[in-house]
């Protein structure tokens, strides 16, 4: 079962001259098979997004403007995470539960995500994904 031991943060490759900067992530770079694309914006500064886990779902959430905090938890440990970065995506694997907010006036949130939506994938009750984890 996951713990927060395998979240991480992939650094995305960048391209930088004195006409800025050019970050690129190819398939390679990718720890899953890219299956959707999907973005966060115009998020109110005091929304709270996420509140569930996935049972076999990688993301990769990339805070394209702006910052927001991702809060995680594996059912024994806690950890927040400010994405501020845009070259910084973090990588949330199957099995964490999550919680986004503190988003920045303008952030935009990119998530790469390795299946297509489903929701029979999501945990969205705490006590289901505690049960989930223990078994
Ligand atoms: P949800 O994943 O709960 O959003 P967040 O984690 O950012 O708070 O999804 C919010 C709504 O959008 C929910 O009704 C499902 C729908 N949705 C889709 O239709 N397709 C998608 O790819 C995603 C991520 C969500």
């Amino acid at each position: 079962m996951t713990t927060l031991t395998d979240i991480k943060i992939i650094e995305i490759p960048r391209v930088h001259d004195q006409r800025g900067i050019l970050a690129v992530l190819e398939k390679d770079n990718l720890p899953f098979k890219l299956q959707r694309v999907y973005y966060l914006y115009d998020v109110p500064s005091d929304a709270y997004r996420g509140g569930h886990a996935h049972k076999s779902l990688y993301q990769l959430l990339i805070p394209l403007s702006g910052s927001f905090d991702v809060h995680l938890k594996d059912g024994k440990n806690t950890q927040v995470i400010n994405c501020n970065k845009p070259h910084k995506g973090l990588l949330i694997v199957p099995g964490i539960w999550r919680e986004i907010d503190n988003f920045s006036s303008g952030s935009v949130c990119l998530v790469l995500a390795s299946e297509t939506y489903d929701e029979g994938d999501y945990i969205r009750v705490y006590d289901e994904f505690l049960k989930f984890k223990s078994v």
